[in-house]
């Protein structure tokens, strides 16, 4: 061994025994002196000594790869997980070759669990795309990559059909939907997925292991396709701290996640938190998103904007209708807060905005079950006409997709002949959304009971392009 070899290695040594002294001393000392052991703080300071001498590849590897939508079709989010810092957050992507490189941001997020687990985030949003091009990309950097993916930027313009799966209430232990989604999204069966909360049961669960699981299982879903969601009780923890940081939606709303909108194709897709009405109660976080929305509705509304693109879609986890037996609070509720505001605050709820502004399609989760309803305004049914209930309705059309495979059991129907409902189903499942043009817009339920049959199938027709010829006056107080 060389003098310098020798000396190198001594010196090494002496900084590991330094850094390992050094932590156990910090530990012992913050106990004693300020009553609590930093649990957070032990096992991340000794993971990062550590990791300074040790190499170990998986926890550098690049995971939980996921897509979302940028601000517009020349752009892609790419986000993913390592377990310990890497300091370098790279996407390299091209049509035939890894050519681009471009640079993201990696953040430390810190679970609110007993462990207080550090998880680095990466984002990298990758801009100047061409529209509808396919793209191969890698992720990582220095200390590890990922294996190959591909994606297909947004289309631009409104002359195309966007293919969209829609579902909520998954999980990765009861995750009965995912294989066929994971299939079907390899498949370019669908153009991207929009999820409508309660995702992983939780992704808080066991120090947010769950979490990271469940991302595991959604990656060959979420690498190929943008994988857009919105936030549902499950993931309510600690201030939806986790699905805050696990996911990147557009930034115009709040720039959490919460509630967001983006075009695609014919159509302007709004995400909401139902859960702003059921948790963490703050008013004027209410006024807030509400105030957004109907922002964001009166744009939408612009004639010129409308006449391009007038299919408007509202996404939540929360049902404002629902017919299912054992949840009366929300199914049965004419106090619904989603649909009429809380108590102290009449007039923040959301179906009035709706039938204003002429949201077309409201899709929810939280009821694990399929239902499709008859277009709804104040518990009123309003038919574009009895034989053709969904052509020029006259009101919200509101469909519950929270099928796609929580382990929590399905929720029952007993009221079987409901006025409103014209369909529902226990069947494990989501939802298809064929936006075929302006005017014409096709759904499909499939179900995963029945090995991928197509148990409801139907038209949402607007005749005339633009706005819908709404009609939103109560009949009763
Ligand atoms: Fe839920």
């Amino acid at each position: 061994m060389s003098p310098s070899l020798s000396t190198h290695l001594s010196v090494k040594s002496v900084h590991i025994y330094l850094s390992i002294y050094l932590s156990i001393y910090l530990s012992i000392y913050l106990s004693i002196y300020h009553f609590y052991i930093p649990l957070h703080l032990t096992p991340a300071f000794l993971g990062t000594c550590y990791s300074k001498f040790v190499w170990l590849p998986h926890q550098y590897h690049p995971e939980q790869i996921h897509l979302s939508y940028g601000d517009n079709p020349t752009q892609m989010v790419i986000t993913w997980v390592t377990l310990w810092p890497t300091n370098s957050t790279v996407v390299e992507y091209g049509i035939s070759r890894l050519d681009t490189e471009t640079q993201g941001k990696e953040t430390l997020f810190i679970d609110g669990g007993s462990e207080k687990r550090h998880i680095y985030m990466h984002r990298v949003k990758l801009t100047s795309l061409i529209p509808g091009q396919k793209y191969f990309y890698h992720c990582g950097g220095e200390k590890g990559w990922s294996a190959l993916y591909f994606f297909a930027a947004m289309k631009s313009g409104q002359s195309w059909s966007p293919r969209l799966a829609v579902y909520g209430d998954m999980g990765n232990i009861k995750g009965r939907s995912i294989p066929r989604l994971q299939e079907w999204a390899q498949k370019g069966k669908f153009d991207a997925v929009l999820h409508v909360g309660d995702l992983a049961y939780n992704l808080d669960t066991d120090n947010a292991r769950m979490g990271d699981e469940f991302m595991r299982q959604i990656e060959p879903i979420a690498a190929y396709v943008p994988y857009m969601v919105s936030p549902g009780n499950h993931e309510e923890k600690y201030n939806f701290s986790n699905y805050k940081s696990r996911f990147s939606m557009p930034q115009n709303g709040d720039g959490e996640n919460m509630y967001y909108s983006f075009d695609i194709g014919p159509v302007h897709v709004i995400s909401f938190s139902s859960e702003v009405y059921y948790f963490y109660i703050d008013y004027r976080y209410i006024d807030k998103m509400y105030d957004w929305l109907k922002r964001d509705l009166e744009v939408a509304n612009q004639p010129e904007n409308r006449a391009v693109r007038p299919w408007i879609i509202a996404l939540a986890h929360k049902p404002m209708y629902c017919t299912n037996s054992d949840d009366q609070p929300i199914c049965f509720n004419k106090y619904n807060p989603v649909r009429v505001g809380s108590s102290l605050q009449v007039g923040r709820g959301l179906e009035d905005l709706f039938c204003n502004y002429g949201v077309d399609i409201y899709f929810a989760g939280h009821e694990h079950s399929y239902e499709r309803l008859l277009p709804l305004y104040d518990f009123m049914v309003r038919n574009g006409s009895f034989h053709h209930p969904y052509t020029n309705p006259k009101a919200t059309v509101h469909i519950v997709t929270g099928s796609a495979g929580n382990q929590e059991a399905q929720d029952p129907f007993k009221h079987v002949d409901h006025p409103f409902s014209v369909y529902h189903s226990d069947d494990y499942g989501f939802t298809m959304m064929y936006v075929h043009n302006v005017t014409h817009i096709h759904l499909q339920q499939v179900s995963d009971d029945k090995g991928g049959k197509i148990i409801d199938d139907f038209w949402v027709i607007k005749e005339k392009v633009g706005a819908p010829n709404f009609k939103c006056k109560k009949l009763r107080n």
